[in-house]
């Protein structure tokens, strides 16, 4: 058995030490004939991870080559009803080439994971007030999972001692919700590869969960969420053909975005720093693909 076969056999005993109780079989295979086979829910965990004086071209074309060759594998193998959560980084143009690669399955069942960065946010303001993380509710990642992606809590409410107030007033600092709660939602990835020398883990499973859960089962009334998701026909002003993160409502395993949020300048200049940059990468990747 060589090194992968063994990281795998460790992957399917931790599987079955959580003694999960809808897990029925585990199949672990490098053979994607049969790892996408009827899938109901894919989560695409494995991609390039950036090296050490590698340019950012080089690192988009090593993915595209990895997402192109998935999204023909879900094409050919699974369901049309598949849903698809794409986590390996750059996670956003990763997603656009597996749709891309899989004509047939409808654009709206990829995603991407901006959950954890939602998460992150929620869980900032939260420690900011005193109060539970669940006592957050509504922040915004839009955008790109990459350190442009703008947090943004001007619509997100904290429930103080029983009473839901608007988080601006909840916070009581304007200047740390418009720099460092924003810096540091935008490079704690880099941050816990700092700390940790590896990237996050216990926490982007966790964000994995949540993504998935609440595309099954929903979103609570009133809540929205945080998606990287196709940007067609969004009432934003985002450019199309994107995989951006915008606030979603999700009901009957359909996810909509929250329509008719009134955006400042200063939202709007974030909201188009990032889409630019998704604007890029996806220009760069294209390019590859045709290739
Ligand atoms: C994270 O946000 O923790 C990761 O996407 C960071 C990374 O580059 O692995």
């Amino acid at each position: 058995c060589n090194r992968f076969c063994s990281i795998l056999d460790g992957v399917v005993m931790e599987l079955q030490d959580c003694a999960l109780p809808l897990l029925r079989e585990v199949i672990p295979t490098d053979k994607v004939e049969l790892g996408f086979k009827d899938l109901d829910a894919a989560i695409l965990v494995g991609s390039m991870p950036r090296k050490e004086g590698m340019e950012r071209k080089d690192l988009l074309k090593a993915n595209v080559a990895i997402f192109k060759t998935q999204g023909a594998a879900l094409e050919k193998y699974a369901k049309k009803s598949v849903r698809v959560l794409v986590v390996g980084n750059p996670a956003n143009t990763n997603c656009l080439i597996a749709s891309k690669s899989a004509p047939s399955i409808p654009k709206e069942n990829f995603s991407c994971l901006t959950r954890l960065d939602h998460n992150r946010a929620r869980s900032q303001v939260a420690m900011r007030c005193g109060v539970p993380a669940d006592a957050v509710k509504n922040v915004i990642i839009w955008g790109n999972h990459s350190s442009t992606q703008y947090p943004d809590v001007h619509h997100a409410m904290v429930n103080v001692h029983g009473k839901e107030v608007e988080a601006y007033s909840a916070v009581k600092d304007d200047s740390w919700l418009k720099g460092d709660f924003i810096s540091t939602v935008q490079l704690r990835g880099a941050a816990v590869i700092k700390a940790r020398k590896l990237s996050s883990a216990m926490s982007a499973a966790k964000a994995i969960c949540d993504h998935m859960r609440d595309w099954w089962f929903g979103t609570l009334d009133g809540e929205f969420m945080s998606m990287g998701v196709y940007a067609g026909g969004n009432s934003y002003g985002i450019p199309e053909d994107l995989i951006y993160s915008f606030p979603v409502h999700i009901k009957n395993k359909s996810w909509n975005i929250h329509d008719g949020l009134p955006i400042n300048d200063f939202s709007r200049a974030k909201m188009d720093a990032t889409a630019a940059e998704l604007v890029e990468e996806r220009d760069t990747a294209l390019s590859f693909l045709s290739q």
